[in-house]
């Protein structure tokens, strides 16, 4: 079964250090609660993980399945069955969702899919996540309302068959029909699955939902805390002051800004 293990992990991006040595290890069919006050280093670890070369990683190691992945490319992490649901997906005009699915689909495999299991595949995942059938043929994340285009992360993960999925706040931006929709999609691929998950999110609602068995509370560039559901329980009530007061923490204060993203071989676009 994969692991990941991530040890000691500093990441500095444009120059400032962001992670400060963190440690986490996710085995198959855990489910991991990431958490923590905004801007404290949550997205960039998992940049970090799936080798945005934006994210500079100056020590520590990220081994996955035994093998350092840290001098791998995106692709090569992507073969290896890591998969990140982001924040703010990237928009690709002039490729359509399904030329981009079966070609991300291909280039894992030895043998291509065949348009027939594919069409079935995306067919099933569109239905189960309850979107609209046009969907396969428009462009990648084109035009897209924030809800379709997290919904949209899950039917690639539903397609790729992630052994470790990272789930970056895809719950934001879902109401709360889809909120529970796209919760039952992520959980039933977990069974059938069995693949670790990192879940990133700030709401209790949408992790009650989906059960996570560990939680982490990421403050300034460190995981000062980890447990079990009841940890996710307590952030909800009482929020993370007494965190920064028990352990001797101050966690970076600023409200989320908007930033480029890019995933090297994707477009960089401004994401609103
Ligand atoms: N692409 C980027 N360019 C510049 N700074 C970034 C970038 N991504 C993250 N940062 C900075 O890294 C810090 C942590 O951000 P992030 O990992 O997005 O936090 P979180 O996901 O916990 O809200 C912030 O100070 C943020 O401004
Ligand atoms: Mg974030």
């Amino acid at each position: 079964m994969p692991k990941l293990i991530v040890k000691d992990l500093h990441v500095k991006v444009e120059d400032k250090e962001i992670l400060k040595g963190l440690d986490l290890e996710v085995d198959s069919n855990e489910r991991h609660a990431l958490m923590g006050p905004n801007g404290n280093g949550k997205s960039t670890l998992l940049a970090a993980i799936m080798g945005n070369p934006k994210f500079i990683v100056t020590k520590g190691s990220i081994t996955y399945d035994g093998k350092d992945i840290l001098s791998m490319s995106v692709d090569e992490r992507s073969r290896l069955g890591l998969f990140l649901g982001m924040q703010y997906p990237s928009e690709v005009p002039g490729v359509t969702n399904s030329d981009f699915l079966r070609t991300a689909i291909n280039a894992r495999n030895e043998k291509p899919i065949s348009l027939f299991k594919f069409i079935k595949e995306m067919d099933k995942a569109i239905n189960t996540l309850e979107m609209k059938p046009d969907l396969a043929h428009r462009f990648l994340n084109d035009g897209f309302s924030g809800g379709e285009k997290k919904r949209n992360e899950i039917v690639q993960m539903m397609l790729l068959k992630p052994t470790l999925a990272m789930l970056d706040e895809i719950d934001s931006g879902l109401d709360v029909d889809a909120l529970r929709i796209v919760a039952d999609a992520i959980d039933t691929c977990q069974k059938e699955t069995n693949m670790g998950m990192i879940i990133v999110s700030h709401y209790a609602r949408f992790l009650d939902y989906l059960k996570p068995t560990h939680a982490h509370i990421l403050i300034d560039g460190r995981i000062v805390v980890s447990g079990g559901p009841e940890l996710i329980e307590k952030i909800d009530k009482e929020g993370y002051d007494w965190i920064e007061k028990e352990y001797n923490v101050k966690a970076t204060r600023e409200e989320e800004k908007a930033r480029p993203i890019s995933l090297g071989s994707c477009g960089a676009k401004r994401s609103k």
